[in-house]
C-alpha cells in the first residue's frame, strides 16, 4: 500500500507472510492472535493512536483500520483455503468403491427337520387339520393301555422304552396324542402331531431321541380309501408328481386294518410308516361311540422323510449339528 504511514505496511507484509505459511487452524489462530490479539502488533498501533492530535489521529486512524481489516479478510481467507484442504485430505482418505459389491451377512437357515415339519403341517393346514401337542413325559395310560396295547406287548419291552420314577415314561410315539385329542371332544375331528419320541436303541444308525408326526381324522363315515387319498397326496406334495406309495398289510394294535407304507424313492421301496382304521377300542377308551364314528390314523418318521428327501446316508448327522452337514440343506 504505497503512501501508508510508516511501519503499517512492514506489519501487513509479514502478517501475509506468516498467514499464508500458517499449515493448521490452529496455527493460523496463532499467527492472528500475534497481530489482533491483546497483545498484537496492529492492536498496539490503534492504542497508540490515543497520543497522536486529532487531526493525524483521523489520517492515522483509518490506516490502521484498514490494516486491520485486511488482516482479518487474510486469515478468513486462509481458514477456508486450510479447511477446505482438510475436508479434501478427509474425502481422500476415506474413499469407498461404491462399485465393490456389498458384505452379505451370514444368514442362518432352517434346520432340515424343522423344513420338512413346516412342509408338513402346510400340507395338512391346507386340508383342514389342525396341529395338537402333547407332553414327552407321557403315562402308561397314554402311550400305551389306551392305544390298546396291553402290559405284556413287545412294545413295552424295557429294551424300548425310557420308564421315568414314578411309572411315567417318555412316549415311544406320537399316537398318545390321538388319545389325547380325543378324549373329551365330540367328532368330527381333524388333528395332525409332529414331535419327538424317544426308544431305546444303541445301533449306530438310530437315535434314542428322533421325531415322528401323526395324523387322524374321525367322522360319520371315513374309509380306507380315504385315508390312501390323503396319503397319496401327502406323499406327492413331499416327493413329488412321479413318486409312489404302496401299502402292505401289517399289524398295530391300535388299528384295524392295518397297513405299513413305502414309498419309491431313487427305484427303490422304503419304509416310510404306519397307518389303519383307528381301533374301535381305542375310540371306546376316548369316550367315543365306535358304532356312530369312525376313523383313520396314520404316522410316520419325520427324521426319515428328512433322509429321503436330501439323501442324507444317516440320522445321526442330523442331530449332532455339524454346520457342514446343514448347509448342504
Ligand atoms: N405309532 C406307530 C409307530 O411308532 C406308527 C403308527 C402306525 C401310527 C399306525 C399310527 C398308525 O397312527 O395308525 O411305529
Amino acid at each position: 500500500m504505497p503512501g501508508e504511514p510508516s511501519g503499517l505496511e512492514e506489519i501487513l507484509a509479514r502478517a501475509r507472510g506468516e498467514i499464508g505459511e500458517a499449515a493448521t487452524p490452529q496455527a493460523l489462530t496463532e499467527v492472528r492472535a500475534r497481530y489482533l490479539g491483546r497483545k498484537g502488533s496492529i492492536s498496539s498501533e490503534l492504542r497508540a493512536l490515543g497520543k497522536l492530535d486529532p487531526a493525524q489521529r483521523k489520517v492515522r486512524g483509518q490506516a490502521v483500520n484498514a490494516a486491520k481489516q485486511r488482516v482479518e479478510e487474510l486469515v478468513a481467507a486462509r481458514r477456508s483455503e486450510l479447511e477446505g484442504g482438510e475436508r479434501a485430505r478427509e474425502l481422500a482418505d476415506n474413499q469407498v468403491d461404491i462399485t465393490l459389491p456389498g458384505a452379505t451377512p451370514p444368514a442362518g437357515h432352517l434346520h432340515p427337520l424343522t423344513h420338512v415339519t413346516r412342509d408338513m403341517v402346510n400340507f395338512f393346514a391346507s386340508m383342514g387339520f389342525s396341529v395338537e401337542d402333547g407332553p414327552e413325559v407321557e403315562t402308561d395310560w397314554h402311550n400305551f393301555e389306551a392305544l390298546n396295547i396291553p402290559p405284556e406287548h413287545p412294545a413295552r419291552d424295557e429294551q424300548d422304552t425310557f420308564y421315568l420314577e414314578g411309572g411315567n415314561l417318555l412316549r415311544t410315539q406320537t399316537s398318545n396324542v390321538q388319545i389325547r385329542a380325543m378324549t373329551g371332544r365330540t367328532p368330527p375331528l381333524r388333528f395332525i402331531a409332529p414331535g419327538r419320541v424317544y426308544r431305546h436303541d444303541t445301533s449306530l444308525k438310530h437315535s434314542p431321541m428322533f421325531h415322528q408326526i401323526e395324523g387322524f381324522l374321525v367322522d360319520e363315515r371315513v374309509t380306507f380309501g380315504d385315508l390312501k387319498g390323503v396319503l397319496f397326496a401327502f406323499a406327492r406334495h413331499l416327493f413329488g408328481a412321479d413318486s409312489a406309495l404302496r401299502f402292505r398289510a401289517n399289524h398295530f394294535p391300535f388299528t384295524e386294518p392295518s397297513a405299513e407304507m413305502d414309498v419309491r424313492w431313487r427305484g427303490e421301496w422304503l419304509e416310510w410308516g404306519g397307518c389303519g382304521m383307528i381301533h374301535p377300542h381305542v375310540l371306546e377308551r376316548c369316550g367315543i361311540d365306535p358304532e356312530a364314528w369312525q376313523g383313520f390314523a396314520f404316522g410316520m418318521g419325520i427324521d426319515r422323510t428328512a433322509l429321503l428327501r436330501w439323501g442324507f446316508p444317516a440320522l445321526r448327522p442330523l442331530f449332532e449339528g455339524d454346520v457342514r452337514v446343514l448347509e448342504q440343506v
